[in-house]
């Protein structure tokens, strides 16, 4: 038996915990919009067509802003299409995913399903094919309350109040040769700079997300970031990583991916703050994480790739990929590095939402079910405090073929001062068995009572489907033994677990 331990203190801040951390996205992709939020026809829909059996999912799982609408989309989108009367609205070819767009679902009806949902929209605009010019047109439009040409359409066109759309994203990861549009660091910052305080000039606080780069293993990475900065750091608020993660059959190594997106975030801000330094200037950039999952990109690339000059289908079925046990154990460990980096990653986008990439899976006409890696974004969003707490983690540790040794354990917490309670978030990376996690709450105010449930199965590659949607779910976790200073608990073999430590007393 392995063992880990930490210690939980309200004193060792690692920052306060942003909302937008519990983001997610929802991209113009596959059966994401049509068919997906979106079923007219289906006997759960409302009026305008949504699926209320996926709105009520989408807000149990507990997401904050929703990145729109895309992606790689975005770069060959024309916002002006989504507009207006539907039946005038163009169908478009939309070369990044080889699909038609027919543009039934765009700006308004999006926003009308944010409101069912209760998420905050954060929007993209297209600086692949499109430019600054392009980008002002859309932010007058959805942000200026009246007196406009592009502000009276939006009113004529059934909206009188603005979005008011807060945060924005400068394109979509310029630096992939498969993007349209895809640049240079130097001339995607320079568009990128251009582009901000344009923006900025309508309003000088909307916060603006320069793309970093698509993946830590770009030949680019760093140099892009450092570049694209060079040239935007005064008009821009974040930059952006993306990261996405597959198990090739080195589980062990699969199951340390978090090693390498903690790497990554703080290599990205290692260049921010050098940028910083150099530019002698007060401002810090943060980091938006606004595409992170597990993907087996493989499986697309090398069999669902849609191709041919005559084939154009709508709303294909794209990215579907079905989460095992073990797939929702690393993505609990993604959330749990995203947390230990709060103090720096103030945004970020579970990439995607709904059948594309997603913790949510529809059929048409049929049921909506909860993936396994619905339930620790599910439990971390509506669980975590405010503020995110380094746990003073010491743990027995493995090796693996990718990263070295690495620790049995990785964990964090967050801790709510106005309620008294505080969260553990806890993964068991150790394949052969449990781990022992020694909890000391020593110094947590009063007497606390645990609640503890955990993700774990004998079959790391159990997972739900149409057919049996339940196969996987949470389970109640019971610690072996407590003393006033002291909770141990048995995390299981791939395991990730949330403990809720309570004033006793409270309910
Ligand atoms: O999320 C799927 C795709 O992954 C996005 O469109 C793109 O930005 C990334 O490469």
């Amino acid at each position: 038996m392995s063992s880990a331990r930490i210690v939980l203190s309200p004193d060792a801040v690692i920052g306060a915990v942003n909302p937008r951390i519990f983001g997610s996205f929802i991209e113009h992709l596959g059966r994401a919009v049509y068919g997906g939020i979106y079923e007219p026809g289906h006997p759960l829909a409302d009026d305008r067509g949504f699926r209320r059996d996926v709105v009520a999912l989408v807000k149990e799982l507990g997401v904050s802003a929703i990145r729109y609408p895309g992606g790689n989309f975005v770069s060959g989108f024309r916002w002006e299409d989504s507009v207006g009367p539907r039946e005038h609205r163009p169908r478009r070819l939309d070369l990044a995913w080889h699909s038609v767009e027919t543009n039934e679902i765009g700006l308004h009806e999006f926003q009308d399903w944010l409101d069912l949902v209760g998420s905050e929209l954060m929007l993209a605009v297209n600086l692949g094919t499109r430019g600054t010019a392009e980008a002002l047109d859309l932010l007058e439009y959805a942000n200026l309350d009246r007196g406009s040409t592009r502000s009276d359409q939006r009113a004529a066109n059934g909206r009188p109040d603005p979005f008011d759309v807060r945060i924005w994203c400068l394109g979509n990861e310029m630096d992939g040769p498969w993007q349209l549009g895809h640049r240079s660091a130097e001339d995607y910052g320079k568009l990128a700079a251009q582009t901000a305080r344009a923006m900025k000039a309508f309003d000088p606080d909307l916060e603006l997300v320069a793309c970093g780069s698509s993946s830590s293993a770009m030949p680019t990475f760093l140099e892009w970031e450092r570049t694209v900065l060079r040239e935007s750091y005064d008009a821009v608020d974040y930059i952006s990583c993306h990261a996405y993660y597959e198990n090739d059959g080195d589980l062990g190594s699969f199951l340390a991916s978090g090693v390498d997106m903690d790497g990554f975030i703080r290599n990205v801000a290692a260049v921010a703050d050098a940028v910083q330094a150099e530019r002698g200037s007060d401002k810090r950039i943060d980091i938006s994480f606004d595409e992170w999952n597990i993907w087996y990109n493989t499986r697309f690339e090398n069999v669902d790739k849609i191709a041919g000059v005559d084939n154009w289908p709508v709303a294909p079925r794209l990215l579907e990929d079905v989460y095992s046990v073990a797939d929702a154990v690393v993505f609990g460990s993604l959330l749990i590095t995203l947390l230990s980096h709060a103090d720096r990653v103030t945004s970020a986008s579970l990439a995607q939402l709904v059948n594309v990439i997603a913790p949510i899976m529809t059929e048409p006409g049929g049921p909506a079910w909860r993936q396994t890696t619905f339930f620790p974004f599910a439990e971390t969003s509506r669980h975590a405090g405010p503020v995110a707490l380094d746990v003073s983690l010491t743990s027995d540790t493995y090796e693996t073929e990718r990263f070295g040794t690495v620790d049995v354990v990785t964990a964090v917490a967050t801790y709510d001062q106005t309620s008294g309670s505080t969260a553990v978030f806890a993964v068991n990376r150790r394949i052969d068995g449990p781990t022992t996690l020694e909890i000391d709450v020593s110094a947590l105010p009063g007497p606390v009572r645990a609640d503890a449930v955990s993700l774990f199965d004998d079959d790391l590659d159990a997972a739900n489907t149409a057919e049996d949607p339940e196969r996987v779910r949470l389970r109640p976790t019971v610690p072996v033994s407590r003393t006033d200073d002291l909770i141990r608990i048995d995390l299981p073999a791939v395991s990730w677990t949330r403990v809720l430590l309570l004033p006793a007393g409270r309910g």
